[in-house]
């Protein structure tokens, strides 16, 4: 069989060509016989849709529906600093977004315009007339202009839903706690707690009204696997306990509690909260690492946890496409991130991967 092979110019080489090819017909005539069967049983080939009653070409598809916007933009406030203590810009004013949060919306979606906290506020205004929902990030700042921006922010948001723009709003890790701060109205409503760079469950809080939440478009698997599997990412020492929230009128009156979790101390926490009124979400936990974070070992990403991501994002661009904004297509243009480059901050294998630094 070698030689066959090897000896290119002996007699044996027809028969070895013979031998190699005779069957090619065959399997042709085989693969005649299930592709064709599989035309005639599964397959419509435009030249065969002449029966009214098959879909015949895109003019025919149903419109998508009128009452949504499917062109939808997402505020993200942007945080003081570089996102790496110096490591990559010492100008005084900048400012940053890890681009884990922009990745985070456009992978549902949406586009993302940044809304650079230290800009005049008449500028931050008009960039609120171009998006159809905002996003505060994780951080750790707590004071000065940023809080007063976010707080600005956040009364802006429900104004507009006030007045008849559905426009959610997600605060994620900080952006929770700021929330939190702003609604009850006390600075020191938030508790130390232990909970830095840990992977947890989602514990479902009693009675957590689901319907409409965020949960309630997780599929069944997924949401059962939130309480057994450290699917969700956290990175806080700060935070506020049930109880706390609970007597907290001005915060209960808001928010109400969907998840729990336990820090390294067995200290529960609140982990999501929804509003009762607004379409405002609060996670102390971080919807975004999963898929778009790697300077941590702790980070999951199974499957299970990329699909965490993915369905915390697709539930906040739905509701975002209920946003009645209709902005000029140019003036989103001329603000829209990509106006601006991601910079690789995590090559130290730490912090964020990718950032956005305004200066
Ligand atoms: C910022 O300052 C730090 C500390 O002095 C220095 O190590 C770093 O290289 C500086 N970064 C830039 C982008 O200049
Ligand atoms: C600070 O940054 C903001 C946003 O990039 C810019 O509008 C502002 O002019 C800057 N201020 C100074 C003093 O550089
Ligand atoms: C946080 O938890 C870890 C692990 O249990 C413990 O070693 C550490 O001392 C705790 N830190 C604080 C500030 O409580």
């Amino acid at each position: 069989m070698a030689n066959d092979v090897v000896g290119s110019t002996s007699p044996s080489f027809s028969t070895t060509t013979f031998r190699s090819y005779f069957w090619i017909p065959i399997l042709i005539s085989f693969l005649r016989c299930v592709v064709g069967s599989a035309e005639a049983h599964d397959i419509v080939l435009p030249s065969q849709r002449h029966n009214d009653s098959l879909p015949r070409s895109s003019s025919t598809c149903p419109a998508p529906n009128p009452n949504l916007y499917y062109r939808p933009v997402i505020g993200i406030i942007t945080h003081p600093g570089d996102g790496a203590s110096g490591r990559l810009s010492n100008a005084t004013n900048a400012s940053s977004v890890a681009a884990s949060y922009v990745k985070f919306v456009e992978s549902a979606g949406a586009r993302v315009i940044p809304l650079i906290f230290n800009e005049p506020w008449e500028t931050l205004l008009k960039k609120l007339e171009l998006v159809n929902g905002v996003l505060f990030t994780g951080g750790w700042a707590k004071t000065g202009s940023y809080f007063e921006t976010v707080e600005k922010i956040f009364k802006k948001v429900l104004e507009k839903n006030d007045d008849g723009n559905h426009f959610p709003l997600y605060g994620i890790c900080l952006g929770f706690e700021l929330m939190s701060m702003i609604v009850s109205k006390d600075l020191n409503i938030l508790e130390e707690y232990n909970a830095s760079n840990q992977a947890t469950t989602l514990d479902f809080f009693e009675n957590a009204n689901l319907d409409e939440s965020m949960f309630q478009r997780f599929p069944p698997d997924l949401l059962k696997k939130l309480s057994t599997d450290c699917i969700v990412m956290q990175n806080h020492h700060y935070g506020i306990s049930p109880q706390r929230l609970l007597n907290n009128e001005k915060l209960s009156g808001f928010f109400e509690i969907l998840t729990t979790c336990t820090d390294e101390d067995d200290k529960v926490y609140v982990s999501t909260v929804r509003s009762r009124n607004y379409p405002v979400t609060g996670f102390q936990w971080h919807p975004e690492k999963n898929a778009f974070e790697w300077g941590s070992q702790k980070i999951p990403h199974t499957e299970d946890a990329i699909r965490v991501t993915q369905h915390a994002a697709n539930f906040f661009v739905s509701e975002a496409r209920k946003s009645t904004t209709r902005p000029d297509a140019q003036e989103v243009r001329d603000n829209l991130i990509y106006n601006y480059k991601p910079t690789y901050g995590g090559k130290a294998g730490k912090g964020y991967d990718e950032v956005y630094i305004f200066t």
